[in-house]
Order: structure tokens, then sequence, then C-alpha cells
């Protein structure tokens, strides 16, 4: 059951332009693996800048399930990965967040076995997990699906050379963990080249491993016997840096987004300023100052560094209220339209066809009460509350929670009108 916080809503008065600074947290997406790798050595690791959510919670506690001491202080997290003995990611750790199946690679590599919960599908498609087993195979592990989890055996892992269908991120996580710690050279093609991966791969190799090319198509890792404990910084989260950046453009707001890293976010920026929002990048902060009329832009998502999928539903909003039509296309997975109907119960008129939307901008949205079932699609209903016209009610903020650190608090800090609401 879904503790009593989960239950919470965020109330939003629309119609406040917003303006000022806001410091961007350190990224979910880099942090879940990074922690993860620290049961690859013995020892104390130390993460710094690590964002504080409920993903992180439920990471911790998988790890320490694991066997791996873990303290916390504010921002930092230590783990020492010595004590890891359990191999075992169960149904109860693994339901409440899918990238907890990031353990399966580490668990081979260091005790030669694993058995995790498969994920299962999501809200946003049906994610499996098949190049992550298929990589391991061709690492020499021995897998089997059995009552819901996916066992997997390896006396030794060995390299390969292997090509993945599709670059997967978390599959490119998976592997590139069982590979530091086997036997030879393994080279990973058409892995994902998002800037979470290069993270990880630079925390890999300030542990001792051996990893060329991450950031490029392919990556070649020389298996090294152990690794030894990092202390390492958690790069800035880029989609909470663009969310924030899309609330300043739709408000014709004046925000700057700092501690962010502009090279991250590329392919949005130029959407953004295609939209009239002008946008002025600095070392590491970007100010967005809104435009009196959003011009529409079609947008199409795709891996990195492509027009991230974690930001089409916060793009959507604004695209709602723009001049004209546009189309958002969504290649990367096959579900991900849910917030539509939310926002079409707000006023905004979007059709969709197949893995298309079209978008015909309106001139305001309406405040309603609503729901969301991911992560990025209630932080979508916030940014449509923040421009519509009267109230309007997020409920179930679980989601928001799992990958926005105090949202309604940083919101709250650039003159948007905005609470939550304990139930
Ligand atoms: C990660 C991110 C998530 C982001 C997504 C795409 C984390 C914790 N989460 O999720 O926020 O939205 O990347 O940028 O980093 N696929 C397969 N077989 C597999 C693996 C993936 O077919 O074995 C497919 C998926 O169904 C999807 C596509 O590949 O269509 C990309 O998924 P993937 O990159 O694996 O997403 P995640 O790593 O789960």
């Amino acid at each position: 059951m879904a503790c009593r916080c989960c239950m919470d809503k965020i109330v939003v008065e629309g119609g406040h332009r917003l303006q000022g600074e806001v410091r961007i947290s350190g990224a979910k997406n880099a942090a879940l693996p990074m922690l993860v790798a620290s049961l690859l050595a013995d020892g104390w690791s130390s993460f710094q800048n690590v964002p504080d959510l409920k993903d992180i919670e439920s990471i911790k506690l998988l790890l320490e399930n694991l066997g791996a001491k873990v303290e916390s202080d504010s921002h930092q997290v230590r783990i020492d990965g010595g004590g890891l003995c359990n191999h075992e990611a169960s149904y109860d750790l693994v339901r409440k967040m899918r990238a907890s199946i990031l353990v399966l690679g580490p668990l081979v590599a260091r005790l030669k076995r694993a058995r995790v919960s498969l994920p299962g599908g999501c809200a946003i498609g049906e994610r499996p997990i098949n190049l992550h087993l298929k990589g391991l195979q061709q690492l020499g592990a021995e897998i089997q699906i059995d009552h819901g989890y996916v066992e997997a055996r390896a006396e030794r892992l060995r390299g390969a050379d292997i090509c993945l269908d599709m670059p997967t991120v978390t599959g490119t996580e998976n592997l590139m963990m069982a590979a530091v710690l086997a036997e030879g050279v393994t080279v990973l093609r058409n892995v994902a080249r998002e800037p979470e991966v290069v993270a990880l791969a630079d925390t890999l190799n300030r542990m001792g491993a051996s990893i060329q090319g991450a950031g490029a198509s392919a990556m070649t890792i020389c298996g090294v016997k152990s690794l030894h404990p990092v202390s390492v910084s958690v790069i800035p989260d880029r989609i909470e840096a663009g969310t924030f950046m899309v609330a300043a453009a739709l408000t014709q707001g004046d925000v700057t987004v700092c501690g962010c890293e502009p090279e991250h976010m590329q392919a949005f920026l130029h959407k953004l300023r295609q939209t009239n929002a002008r946008v002025q990048e600095d070392r590491s902060s970007i100010r967005v100052v809104g435009p009196e009329t959003i011009a529409s832009v079609d947008v199409k998502t795709l891996p990195f560094p492509g027009f991230p999928t974690d930001m089409q539903a916060q793009f959507m909003v604004l695209m709602s209220i723009a001049s004209g039509l546009s189309i958002i296309s969504e290649t990367v997975f096959e579900n991900r339209f849910i917030h539509v109907g939310e926002l079409r119960r707000m006023g905004a008129d979007i059709q969709i066809s197949g893995n298309s939307a079209l978008i015909k901008g309106a001139s305001m949205l309406s405040g309603a009460p609503v729901m969301a079932t991911d992560l990025r699609a209630s932080a979508s209903l916030i940014l449509a509350g923040l421009v519509a016209q009267g109230v309007t009610e997020v409920n179930r903020v679980y989601h928001l929670d799992r990958g926005y650190e105090k949202i309604e608090e940083k919101f709250a800090s650039l003159g948007a009108v905005i609470r939550r609401v304990p139930v």
C-alpha cells in the first residue's frame, strides 16, 4: 500500500510570472547507477550531490538488503560494498523502482550469481530487459526466468563483442558494471550515449576500471581483477533543469537555472530557442526569458544527443499554449502520452495518432483536479497548473517525489503560488 505522503496533493494557482534563480539538484538517473557501482568494491565509497528523492531511498534500501553498509548525511551518501553477501533482489524492493535491475550486473560479477525480480511493465510501456539479459549471456552468464525472477549465474564472466539492438540506458550501464570485472576485453556497440552513462564510466574508471569510449556509440572495456572505493560528485539533473526552463517560457518569466551543464541539454535548448524564448547560456547556468507569443515547434524524441523523452510531456504543455500547430513524436517509448488525457481536461487541444501528438495551441488552459501515473507526466501537470486559469490540484504526488527534489519549494521561491496538501 502507498504511504500517506504518497497520496499528498500539490495545489497550484495559475497565472503568476516566475522570476529569479533556482539551483538544480544532482541527477537521479546518474546517482542510481553510481550508487550501485559501489557494490563492485570493498570499502567506503562516497557520493556527493546525491538528490534527496524517493528513488534514492529505494536504491539505498536495496543495497543494504544485499549486504552493503549505507550511511547518509544530507546530500552525501557513503556505501561500503564489502559486505555484499545476498544475491537476491526481491519483488518488494524491485517493484518500487525499475532501475533496481541495475544490481544484476554487479551481483553476477561479484557473487557469481544473482536472483533479481523482473521489473515488469509500467505506465509508459512494456519496458523489457531482454537486452540486459542477452548481453549478460554473451558475457558468459547462464540466464533463467523462474517464478517472475531472473536467475543469472557465471563462474567467471568473459569479455565479448556485444552489439545492442537498441541503445538502452540502464542496459548499457548494467553491462558496463558486469564487464569491468570480466576476464578480457568487452566491446559494447550501439550503446547509450547519455551523460548519465558517461558519469557512470567516469566513476568506474576512478575505481580502477578501464573503460574507453563512453559518450560515443561504442565502448571498450578491459576487465580488471578488482576495483577500489571512490569519492565522486553526481552530475546535475538535466531533466529537472529543463523542467524549470519550460516553466520560465510558459509564464513569460525570467529564470536563471544555476548549477546545470548546458552541454548536456543542447537538443532541448535548440528547440526552446525556436519557441522564441530567450536562452542565455553561461558555463554552469542558463537564463531563460519567456516570449510574449510562444512559437509552435515540432519535436521528435530520440536517444541522446537527441531530444530527451523525459522532456516530452513538459514540452507538450508549452506547445499547448503556443501560437499554432505542432507535432510531437515519441520514438523511445511506445505509450508515453498518458498525460494527454489530463492535459485535455485542462483545455489542451491534442490529438494522438500512433506515436505522434498533434497539438493545436490554445490561448488558455483552465485549472482542474488531475492525476498522473508517471514521473514526467506529473511534472507536466504542475507546469500546466502554473499557466492555467484558476487552481489545479495534482493528485498522488508519489511519482513526483521519486524524481524532483522539493519541487514545490523551488517553484514557490520563483514566485509560483503552490503548496503541498497532506492527505
Ligand atoms: C532510462 C531512464 C529513463 C529514460 C530512459 C530513456 C534511468 C533510471 N531511467 O530508462 O528516465 O526515460 O532511459 O532515455 O536511467 N528496451 C528494450 N529492451 C531492453 C531495454 C530497453 O527493448 O532490454 C527498449 C525500451 O522498451 C525503450 C528503449 O529501449 O523503448 C529505451 O529504454 P531504456 O533506455 O532501456 O530506458 P531505461 O534505461 O529503462
